[in-house]
C-alpha cells in the first residue's frame, strides 16, 4: 500500500455546462455553448447540454451520492450566465460595454441561490467545495461584444467574480479563476472546435492575455475583499515528447510545450511571456499593456493541474501556426483511451516535476485525471470498468511517486464524478465514476467508483 500524507484531499470533478442542463430555466442567460450547440449543422450528433445530467434539478441527490462514495471534496464550476444572464455585474470598474435590456448588472437571484444551496449541501456532509469561476461557458451577450479577445471582458469577469465572492466567499475553501485557459483560447478562438467557433490565431493569443489578465485582477480583488479560502488557476499540462532526434522535431516539441505550459506558467509565476514562442508567432502576439504582466504575476495559493495524456511532436510544414503535428504516445502495454489519447502514467510526474523545478514548487492539486472507455453495462446497468480502474490506479501511483520526489501535491480529483456532455464530442465518451442513463437520468456507480471509495477510505493505493 502506498500511503498518502495525512490531509491529502480526494475528490471528483464536473463542470456546469457538462452536467446542469436547465439551459434556459430559472432566469439563466444564454452562454456561448448554448449558441454553439443550437446552431444549424451541430457536429455533435445534435447532442446538446440542454438536459445533460439534469443536475440543476437533482443536486440534492447528487450530493448524497458524493457522500456515499466518500468524496472529501467536490470540484464544480459556476455558470456565469446563470448568475449574470447578460454577463455584466454591478460595475466596479468602468461603465463601458454592452448595456442590457434587463439593465446592466442585473444579478439572477435564482441562479446565485442554486450555488448557495449547493455549497451549503456540501458543507452539511463535510465535503470541501472547490469552485471554478470559468469552465468556458461565457455569456453570449459578452461574446457579442467580442468575447475574450476584447480587453473589457477581463473587467467584466472581475464584476462577475465579485458577485460570486460576495455570496459564497465566506464558505468556499478553494477557488479557481479559470479552467484550462489554453482550451478556452485555442479550441474556441483558433481552431473553432469549441464555442464560440472562431478560427483566428491572433484572437486566440489575445484571448490568452485577457484570460490571464482577468485572473490577476480577480486574485487581487479576492485579497482585497478579505474572503475566506484560497485561490488559484487550473492549467492543462499534458506531456509532450519529441517524435525523433531531428533538430526540427525538437524545436517543434519545444514550441508546443511552450504554448501549452510556458505561455501560462511564465507570466503567472515569473511575470513574462515565453520569448521563443512569441518570436515564432510574430504578428499574432497579443497586445500587452504596461502593468499587465505585474497584475498577472500575483502570488497564488495553489496551481490546479489537469492531466490526461502524452503526445509525440514532429515538425510538420502543414501544421498550422506552430508547424507541428502531434500523435498519441502510450507507455508499453497501455494503449489508448476511447478519445484516442495515449496512456502514459509517467507523463504525470514529469509535468509535476517541471512545475516543482522551474516554478518554485507551489502547492498543487491534480484537478482532473481520468479516461473514457466504452463501458458495457449489465442488465441492471452496472458497469465493470477494469480499464478505468487500471488507468486511475497507475496515475495515482505516479502521483505518489511525484510526492516522494518532493512535489508539493496536496490532492487528487478524478474526472469525472459522472458521465456527462463531453465538450465538442457530446454523449459518446463516458468519463464517469458513476454511469448516467441519459434517458432516465438514473445514476449507477461503476466498479471504479467502489474502487475509488476504498482508495479514499485508506488514503492510499495498492503498490
Ligand atoms: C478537460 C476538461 C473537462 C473534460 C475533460 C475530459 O479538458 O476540463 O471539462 O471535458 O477534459
Amino acid at each position: 500500500m502506498l500511503q498518502f500524507p495525512n490531509g491529502f484531499l480526494w475528490g471528483a470533478g464536473t463542470s456546469a455546462y457538462q452536467i446542469e442542463g436547465a439551459w434556459n430555466e430559472g432566469g439563466k442567460g444564454e452562454s456561448i455553448w448554448d449558441r454553439f450547440v443550437h446552431r444549424p449543422g451541430n457536429v455533435l450528433n445534435n447532442d446538446t447540454g440542454d438536459f445533460a445530467c439534469d443536475h440543476y434539478h437533482r443536486m440534492p441527490q447528487d450530493v448524497a451520492l458524493m457522500k456515499k462514495l466518500g468524496l472529501q471534496s467536490y470540484r464544480f464550476s459556476i455558470s456565469w450566465p446563470r448568475v449574470l444572464p447578460e454577463g455584466r455585474g454591478p460595475s466596479i470598474i468602468s461603465g463601458r460595454g454592452p448595456s442590457t435590456s434587463s439593465g446592466r448588472g442585473a444579478v439572477n437571484p435564482k441562479g446565485l441561490d442554486f450555488y448557495d444551496r449547493l455549497v451549503d449541501s456540501l458543507l452539511e456532509v463535510d465535503i470541501v467545495p472547490n469552485v471554478t469561476l470559468n469552465h468556458w461557458d461565457l455569456p453570449q451577450a459578452l461574446q457579442d461584444a467580442g468575447g475574450w479577445p476584447n480587453r473589457d471582458n477581463a473587467d467584466w469577469f472581475v464584476e462577475y467574480a465579485r458577485v460570486v465572492f460576495d455570496r459564497l466567499g465566506d464558505r468556499v475553501a478553494l477557488w479557481s479563476t479559470h479552467n484550462e485557459p489554453w482550451v478556452a483560447a485555442f479550441l474556441g478562438y483558433a481552431m473553432g472546435v469549441h464555442a464560440p467557433g472562431i478560427r483566428d490565431y491572433a484572437q486566440a493569443y489575445q484571448a490568452v492575455h485577457h484570460l490571464l489578465l482577468s485572473h490577476g485582477k480577480t486574485v487581487q480583488l479576492f485579497r482585497q475583499g478579505g474572503y475566506r479560502g484560497e485561490i488559484g488557476i487550473v492549467l492543462n499540462l499534458e506531456h509532450f515528447q519529441p517524435a525523433g532526434d531531428r533538430e526540427a522535431d525538437l524545436a517543434a516539441c519545444e514550441r508546443v510545450s511552450q504554448e501549452f505550459a510556458n505561455l501560462f506558467l511564465d507570466p503567472l509565476f515569473k511575470g513574462h511571456y515565453p520569448e521563443m514562442l512569441f518570436d515564432w508567432i510574430g504578428s499574432h502576439q497579443p497586445d500587452v499593456q504596461a502593468g499587465d504582466l505585474g497584475l498577472i504575476n500575483q502570488p497564488i495559493d495553489f496551481l490546479g493541474i489537469n492531466h490526461y495524456r502524452t503526445e509525440l511532436v514532429a515538425y510538420d510544414p502543414d501544421g498550422a501556426l506552430l508547424k507541428a503535428k502531434t500523435t498519441p504516445f502510450s507507455a508499453s502495454g497501455w494503449g489508448q483511451t476511447e478519445m484516442g489519447w495515449g496512456i502514459d502514467p509517467p507523463g504525470l510526474p514529469a509535468e509535476l516535476l517541471n512545475v516543482k523545478e522551474n516554478y518554485g514548487n507551489p502547492k498543487m492539486y491534480i484537478t482532473e485525471n481520468g479516461c473514457a472507455f466504452p463501458d458495457t453495462p449489465d442488465n441492471t446497468g452496472f458497469v465493470v470498468d477494469e480499464k478505468r480502474i487500471d488507468y486511475l490506479r497507475a496515475h495515482i501511483q505516479a502521483a505518489f511517486e511525484a510526492i516522494e520526489s518532493g512535489v508539493n501535491l496536496q490532492g487528487y480529483y478524478a474526472w469525472s464524478l459522472m458521465d456527462n456532455f463531453e465538450l465538442a464530442m457530446g454523449y459518446g465518451p463516458r468519463f464517469g465514476l458513476v454511469r448516467v442513463d441519459y434517458k432516465t437520468g438514473q445514476r449507477i456507480p461503476k466498479q471504479s467508483a467502489r474502487w475509488y471509495s476504498e482508495v479514499i477510505a485508506q488514503n492510499g493505493v495498492d503498490e
